[in-house]
């Protein structure tokens, strides 16, 4: 059995082929390193001790796409790939459209080609948009989204939804990630944003090790018990061990199935910083600031069907994330780059 990984050199995807590989499945990984290093999977290879065929494709590529068909006999496509800035989305909302559903489109185009009827797509909480209640259900509408990354989001379902629904054979699985953070318990892969990291974990690591001088911390004033926004934080390991779940749930049945992967757990981000500041020992300076233009006050999931329908469930404690997220980033203050540190 072998599962075709596209994106698979990312944060995500580079968790996700190690979690593959060590349950016994075979794993190819597709990825033009727009925002990832091949490092990430050469090291997967030294962790597991197992070879992935990779191939330095763009995706939305179709004649670059069809040889990883050709060359093996791929069971399932677990598709990462795609663009994940939501300000930048703002800028290049183009790009983001561009990029993002022909990814999704080329690869349910050549699956289809070769008779390749499972997906298991990387979708997010932000398609639950500004006015359902928390927590989140899967069965609550996709609401209206704040920028082009999250459309993009909202219509990759629709549309794996309506290929589901136009060949009975086909199998999708929509899973919606909160907020992963967190890395192998090795510290030899983890979370390696380009620039100012946009999400709060990175910003919080690279404080830490020195790299930026102090976070912002973005609105106290919201309507929570320490005023500071609430969101549900889960560890990538857990996540990518639901994909594998997943994954065995997509050989069994067919047609769409949308599962939330998260905790459960809402936690602030006061919370999160004391938490890291505590469980390694390490001060991370911090200052509060205004609120941060679209973010909502709070957000957790309801995780139970995935429990139910999957087996699956989210195992990493707060405290397990911060330790891990600290463990990667001392032992790569610049991620995968050689350089020396800032
Ligand atoms: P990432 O940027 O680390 O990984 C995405 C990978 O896709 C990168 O390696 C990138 O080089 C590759 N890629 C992008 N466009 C491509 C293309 N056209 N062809 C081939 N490769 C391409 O991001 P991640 O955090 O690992 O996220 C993986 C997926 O999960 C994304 O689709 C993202 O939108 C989604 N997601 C992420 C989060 C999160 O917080 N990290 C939350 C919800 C959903
Ligand atoms: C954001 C995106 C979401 C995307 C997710 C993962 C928005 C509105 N949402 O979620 O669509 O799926 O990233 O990529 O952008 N924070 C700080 N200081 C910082 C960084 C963040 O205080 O330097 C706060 C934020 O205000 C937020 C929390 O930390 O309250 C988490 O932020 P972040 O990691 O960016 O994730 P989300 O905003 O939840």
């Amino acid at each position: 059995m072998a599962v075709l990984v596209a994106g698979g050199c990312g944060y995500i995807g580079s968790h996700t082929c190690l979690e593959f590989l060590e349950q016994g499945y075979d794993v190819v990984a597709a990825d033009n390193l727009c925002n990832s290093s091949a490092e990430s999977l050469r090291r997967v290879e030294e962790l597991t001790g197992k070879k992935i065929p990779f191939y330095e494709v763009n995706v939305c590529d179709r004649a670059a796409v069809r040889p990883i068909f050709e060359n093996h006999k791929i069971d399932c496509v677990i598709q990462f790939a795609g663009l994940k800035a939501v300000g930048e989305s703002v800028q290049k909302p183009l790009e983001y459209y561009q990029n993002n559903l022909n990814a999704t489109l080329t690869l349910c185009d050549v699956m289809r080609e070769f008779g390749v009827k499972r997906m298991i797509f990387s979708s997010s909480a932000t398609v639950y948009g500004l006015d359902n209640p928390i927590p989140y259900v899967e069965t609550m509408p996709t609401g209206e989204c704040t920028n082009p990354y999250g459309w993009t989001k909202v219509m990759s379902e629709k549309i794996l939804q309506g290929v589901a629904a136009a060949d009975p054979e086909w199998s999708v699985v929509l899973l919606r990630y909160f907020n992963p953070i967190g890395a192998h318990e090795s510290g030899r892969i983890g979370e390696n944003p380009n620039g100012v990291p946009n999400n709060l974990m990175p910003y919080i690591t690279q404080v830490a090790v020195g790299r930026r001088e102090k976070l912002s911390i973005f609105g106290q004033d919201y309507p929570t018990p320490d005023g500071t926004c609430i969101r549900d934080y889960i560890h990538v390991v857990d996540l990518a061990k639901g994909h594998v779940a997943a994954m065995e749930y997509a050989m069994h049945h067919t047609g769409t199935e949308i599962f939330n992967l998260g905790t459960g757990k809402g936690v602030s981000v006061t919370e999160l910083v004391e938490t890291f500041e505590q469980v390694n020992g390490v001060a991370v300076p911090h200052v509060y600031v205004g609120r941060r233009a679209g973010d909502l006050a709070e957000y957790y999931a309801n995780a139970d069907k995935a429990r139910r329908v999957l087996g699956w469930q989210a195992e990493r404690s707060i405290a397990d994330m911060c330790r891990d997220s600290w463990n990667w980033q001392k032992n790569n203050p610049n991620g995968y780059s050689n350089e020396k540190p800032l």
